[in-house]
């Protein structure tokens, strides 16, 4: 039966990196014979101008009856200051996460050794980087109630999040770590800041009682602060890191840094049976949209992951892997990844030639 996906392009680049992303799709279809199908759908700022909604009905509608998302990014300075915060265009990236229960982030930091000169660590300190960000997507500081704005007596305003995790939320991404770990180099490090936090105390003892289940498998704790610097010390110490959501957010942010580039992070979200959404880490990059100049690499790269995790297509996604390694091997760059003696090319260009990359490897 032919596998339905939706693809939600989103704001500021996501229709441009995700048009470039559709195009591999279409060789998957075309040259590989995988039986495919895809339909757009509107989320985050284009969501909420079409419908008045960051997440409409039908989007929600249609991600469920998908077998996977593909999304492109979301948000926009022209709706940051939307009186109401619930129509903010994040919202509705945060609200899919949750609807379909997509708790399990992966975000694979790993260098092309190509793009070691694009790097902002001295290649030695990068060269053969290999580290998956398993971040919390679903619960913490992001979800914690009661959260908002409150005046307080004396008239002042005070702004409040409440950062909770309960055991069962923290044994369940402690399990996607391990399982994953299990498949690599067995070592999982915890981040936490459970020397001053309660909820990251919990944290860090229902970790302890996953790896009870795992005895192959190495656990280590690292406090937050730390954790952030010696991604930058000596990143190639990490195997797996499992941490909350909005550590993960930061630190994936940092470790795309060490692959060349943001523009360079794919990433899964999966719910318990890898339903997933798949999306760079990046954003809307409203700086440099509509430019024709932005990275697709993350957003194909995470096409590749689709056909991993919900596909169990495990080789054409390495196909794809491979045609980016091709494409970078040919000294074709975009403008983020750019470094001396390299051929900038554009957002279409780029696609097109992991197009043309991908059609080679054909049997
Ligand atoms: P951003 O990731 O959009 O951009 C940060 C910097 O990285 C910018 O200079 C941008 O030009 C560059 N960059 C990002 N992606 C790139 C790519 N593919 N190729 C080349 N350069 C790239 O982060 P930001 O500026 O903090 O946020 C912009 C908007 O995106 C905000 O509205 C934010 O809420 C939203 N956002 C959305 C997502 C998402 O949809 N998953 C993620 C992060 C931020
Ligand atoms: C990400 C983004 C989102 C997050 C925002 C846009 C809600 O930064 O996917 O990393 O914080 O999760
Ligand atoms: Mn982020």
């Amino acid at each position: 039966m032919s596998k339905k996906i939706l693809v939600l392009p989103g704001d500021g680049i996501g229709p441009e990196i995700t048009a470039q992303a559709v195009r591999v799709l279409e060789v998957c279809r075309d040259t590989f014979g995988l039986a495919l199908s895809w339909e757009e759908g509107l989320i985050g700022g284009a969501g909420y101008e079409a419908t008045g909604e960051p997440l409409p009905e039908q989007t929600l509608a249609q991600a469920q009856a998908a077998d996977a998302i593909l999304l492109g990014a979301v948000g926009g300075p022209q709706w940051d200051k939307l009186p109401d915060i619930s129509k903010r265009p994040e919202r509705g990236l945060l609200g899919i996460r949750k609807q379909l229960n997509l708790f399990g982030n992966l975000r694979p930091a790993i260098l092309y050794p190509q793009l070691a000169e694009a790097s902002s660590l001295k290649p030695e300190i990068v060269s053969g980087l290999d580290i998956m960000i398993v971040r919390e997507l679903t619960g913490g500081i992001y979800f914690g109630q009661p959260r908002g704005i409150r005046e307080l007596e004396n008239g002042e305003k005070q702004g409040f999040n409440t950062y909770v995790y309960s055991e069962s939320e923290i044994r369940r991404i402690g399990r996607v770590a391990f399982e994953l770990a299990r498949k690599r180099n067995k070592k999982v490090c915890s981040v936490d800041k459970a020397n001053v936090l309660e909820v990251t105390m919990l944290w860090r003892d229902v970790m302890e009682e996953v790896a009870k289940d795992y005895p192959d498998v190495e656990l280590s704790h690292m406090y937050v602060d730390n954790a952030a610097m010696q991604l930058v010390r000596a990143p190639k110490q990490f195997d797996v890191v499992v941490t909350g959501n909005m550590f993960g957010d930061i630190l994936s942010d940092e470790a795309a840094m060490l692959t060349g580039s943001i523009g360079m992070l794919p990433s899964a979200s999966l719910d318990e049976q890898a339903k997933g959404m798949y999306e760079p880490c990046h954003g809307s990059a409203p700086d440099i949209a509509g430019q024709n100049i932005a990275n697709p690499l993350a957003t194909i790269l995470s096409v590749a992951m689709l056909l991993r995790y919900s596909f169990n297509e495990g080789e054409l996604a390495q196909k794809i892997e491979q045609a980016v390694s091709d494409v970078l091997d040919q000294g074709l760059r975009t403008a983020d990844i750019l470094s001396a003696g390299m051929t900038q090319v554009g957002t279409d260009a780029m696609g097109t030639a992991v197009v043309n990359a991908l059609k080679a490897l054909a049997p």
